[in-house]
């Protein structure tokens, strides 16, 4: 990138920049637990501060998330080498080339002006495909299946990283049964957070420095297997579990209010 960045985004498609930010801060740390150069060069040239999207618990959860979905989209792809990754409000998310096995085909699926500061900033990848859509209509549906169809029976993996806490439960429940009609089998790991972050979100240290509004939380993603019959919870895991290790603020966090962190749950069906 040699130019400055200008975007032009919505209210919640701004939330985008707060994972960039981090990823780029902690990538020109010295010992970083994520390389992101994209993310660097993004903020490097966008034409907005993005300090105020990089704070400490906020980073520490980014940082953590992206760890755990690293680890196991990994896991996913050694056991599944065809398989098709969905990642479904993407954002400027940069996670395909760290998973990559030469041979899994990947979607980014976001809103149009999402999709348009993509484009600015990644070149075109193999195997790679950008959909515009909201993720709550089906046109992003047809082109996923086409792709699944021309593969032999490929496993599915559907990723919602920082995408629930903006959507209604009714919307999470529309979503979930989209989900479920049009693809016979397959796997989704969602980000979830808690009724508590939504009542307090005025005081969150970087959504906070946005116009979006988190719409609903869980106290365990159990509760979304009400949404949707048919799906299994199978997995649930506190962002804690990576966070604790890695600083006392964090270790403190996860030890005094050990509820208050996002989850990721992996639910099946
Ligand atoms: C906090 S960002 C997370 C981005 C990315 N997943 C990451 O972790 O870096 C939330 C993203 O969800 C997208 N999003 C929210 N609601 C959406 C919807 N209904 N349809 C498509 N994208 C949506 C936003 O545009 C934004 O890119």
């Amino acid at each position: 990138m040699n130019n400055t960045i200008s975007l032009q985004l919505g209210d919640v498609q701004t939330t985008a920049l707060i994972p960039v930010a981090i990823k780029a801060s902690e990538s020109l740390r010295k010992n970083p637990r994520v390389k992101d150069d994209v993310a660097v060069d993004i903020v490097r040239h966008l034409d907005v501060d993005t300090s105020k999207y990089d704070k400490f618990m906020s980073h520490e959860g980014v940082i953590a998330r992206t760890v755990m979905l690293d680890r196991f989209i990994s896991n996913f792809v050694a056991l599944y080498p065809q398989a098709v990754v969905v990642n479904l409000g993407a954002g400027l998310d940069n996670r395909f080339p760290r998973v990559d096995n030469g041979r899994i085909h990947w979607f980014d699926v976001d809103f149009p002006d999402m999709i348009e500061a993509r484009k600015k900033v990644f070149p075109p990848r193999p195997r790679v495909s950008l959909v515009a859509s909201d993720v709550l209509k089906d046109d992003w549906i047809a082109p996923v299946l086409e792709k699944a169809q021309s593969i032999d029976d490929p496993d599915m993996l559907f990723l919602a990283e920082g995408l629930f806490m903006y959507l209604t439960l009714d919307e999470i429940g529309s979503l979930l049964n989209m989900l479920k009609s049009s693809f016979p089998h397959g796997t989704l790991i969602a980000e979830q957070n808690n009724p508590m972050l939504v009542k307090h979100q005025k005081h969150h240290d970087t959504v906070s420095e946005t116009n979006a509004v988190f719409k609903s939380g869980t106290w365990s993603a159990k509760e979304l297997e009400a949404l949707c019959p048919g799906i299994r919870v199978t997995d649930e895991h506190s962002l804690n579990e990576e966070m604790a290790g890695h600083s006392l603020r964090g270790w403190l966090f996860a030890h005094l209010l050990p509820k208050m962190n996002d989850r990721l749950a992996t639910i099946v069906w």
